[in-house]
């Protein structure tokens, strides 16, 4: 990290202190720390600290998740980040699985899980970008569709964290099944920054 960059980061983070810490903080301290993140919102990617959006949580209800099929018992809303059960799909590849998020967000990327031998193999992901109901494919860097590894048999039940590069805009996330393993299962998170209204 540089010089400037690092200096920027304790800058923010005593701004932070001192403002949370002290409710009666000077309003000029109040502007420095607000001039500090302006500048920080300015620079290319500022969802730095990326959090879960509300599936693991339940902040997210039930009919926010959608799918295109499932398996007897194994309902799209089970698909819950480290929750007691996941959702299967009732056929093989392409079917997908879609969580409406509770605002338009800075998505930074998923959390996928099996459990026990249920997993999926690989996956690709799409989204809608805000006010859009156009499904756009997550990419690499270089613009090409992003493949993701889903597990294997012996970590499928341990979360894998999938960072997108770039980060997309998006009210909506879709997570497209490509290769499926015998018994397909997924839980899911998908995290990131809230865009502000
Ligand atoms: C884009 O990047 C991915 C991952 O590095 C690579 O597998 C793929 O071949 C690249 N595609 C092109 C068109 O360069």
């Amino acid at each position: 990290m540089s010089s400037i960059a690092a200096c920027l980061l304790i800058m923010l983070a005593v701004g932070f202190l001192v403002v949370e810490n002290d409710a009666s903080v000077l309003p000029e301290l109040k502007t420095d720390a607000l001039v500090t993140k302006d500048f920080n919102l300015q620079k290319k990617d500022p969802c730095d600290s990326p959090e879960k959006l509300g599936l693991e949580d339940g902040d997210i209800p039930d009919e926010n998740i959608q799918a295109s099929s499932n398996a007897r018992n194994r309902p799209p809303s089970k698909a819950r980040l480290n929750g007691p059960s996941f959702w299967s799909p009732a056929s093989g590849p392409g079917a997908w699985i879609e969580v409406s998020l509770l605002q338009s967000t800075e998505v930074a990327g998923v959390i996928t899980q099996g459990k026990a031998v249920f997993f999926v193999n690989t996956f690709k992901v799409s989204y809608k970008p805000p006010s859009s109901s156009r499904l756009v494919y997550v990419t690499e860097s270089n613009g090409s569709i992003k493949l993701f590894d889903g597990g294997d048999p012996y970590t499928a039940s341990t979360p894998r964290t999938h960072d997108f590069d770039p980060h997309v805009n998006a009210h909506a996330v879709r997570i497209v099944i490509t290769a499926v393993h015998v018994m397909p299962g997924l839980r899911f998170e998908v995290i990131g920054c809230p865009i502000d209204a």
